[in-house]
């Protein structure tokens, strides 16, 4: 019941942010359910605005563009497969629990072996956290509305932001796939001391992947709205330095 109300509160809140199409950017931060932003309207965008050939029946929001990567990367995950499975089909109810239907396939047979994509979304997760690093990098670099220069600083926006990257990295660390591709796809690491390193580490954050995962996604709701009320002006942004 609670990976039920804890991932449905996700996926309302997510999607509601993903159509707003404003307010995810404040000064030198981007909300990390809009990056990369490759067209729009905040200083952050990349290509420029909103595409001329946008279909009319669709409600236009730069985050639709891009949120599907990160969107399927995490509901292919091998652990919220687990947990949704339990929580929302109850099949399997649990895992000493017998199928009630009588022939049961698992990931094998259409729709659910379409799972196995998850190891290619990987490598898309991994050039999202460079991004999203980068994004901290610029949430570092304030301008002066009166002169237009740009100095270095850190608010708390930044610290979230920071903080964000942080807890994605530990999940995408641990992901099941990326163990397998640096290391768990050899019968034996021991001539390879730097590839066994890697496992190793990748490891230590798959053994808490569970914990990464919710840290994860609960941050990186908390980031969308720390900016969300920055830049409508319900909250304001601390200047540490
Ligand atoms: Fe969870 Fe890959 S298994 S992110």
């Amino acid at each position: 019941m609670i990976v039920f109300l804890c991932l449905s509160s996700f996926v309302i809140y997510v999607t509601w942010a993903a159509f707003q199409g404003k307010n995810y950017a404040y000064g030198p931060y981007l909300s990390p359910l809009y990056s990369p932003e490759l067209f729009g309207d905040s200083p952050h965008r990349w290509l420029g605005p909103k595409p001329g050939g946008w279909p009319s029946f669709l409600p236009w929001s730069p985050a639709l563009l891009i949120l599907w990567a990160p969107g399927l990367f995490r509901l292919t995950c091998y652990y919220y497969r687990g947990a949704y499975y339990k929580a929302f089909l109850v099949s399997p109810a649990a895992c000493s629990v017998s199928e009630g239907r009588r022939r049961y396939t698992g990931e094998r047979a259409f729709p659910l072996v379409l799972q196995n994509v998850h190891r290619y979304l990987m490598y898309i997760a991994l050039i999202f956290l460079v991004i999203l690093a980068h994004d901290v990098w610029t949430a570092m670099w304030f301008t002066d509305t009166r002169t237009g220069s740009s100095s270095f600083g850190i608010g708390v926006g930044t610290m979230v932001l920071a903080a964000n990257v942080v807890f994605l990295a530990g999940y995408t660390f641990g992901c099941h796939s990326l163990r397998h591709w640096v290391g768990g796809i050899k019968d034996r690491l021991s001539g390879s001391p730097v590839q066994r390193q890697i496992y190793r580490c990748a490891g230590c954050f798959n053994r808490r992947h569970m914990l990464w995962a919710w840290m994860s996604l609960f941050w990186v709701a908390f980031t969308d709205i720390y900016v969300r009320l920055c830049a409508t002006g319900v909250w304001r942004d601390w200047r540490i330095i």
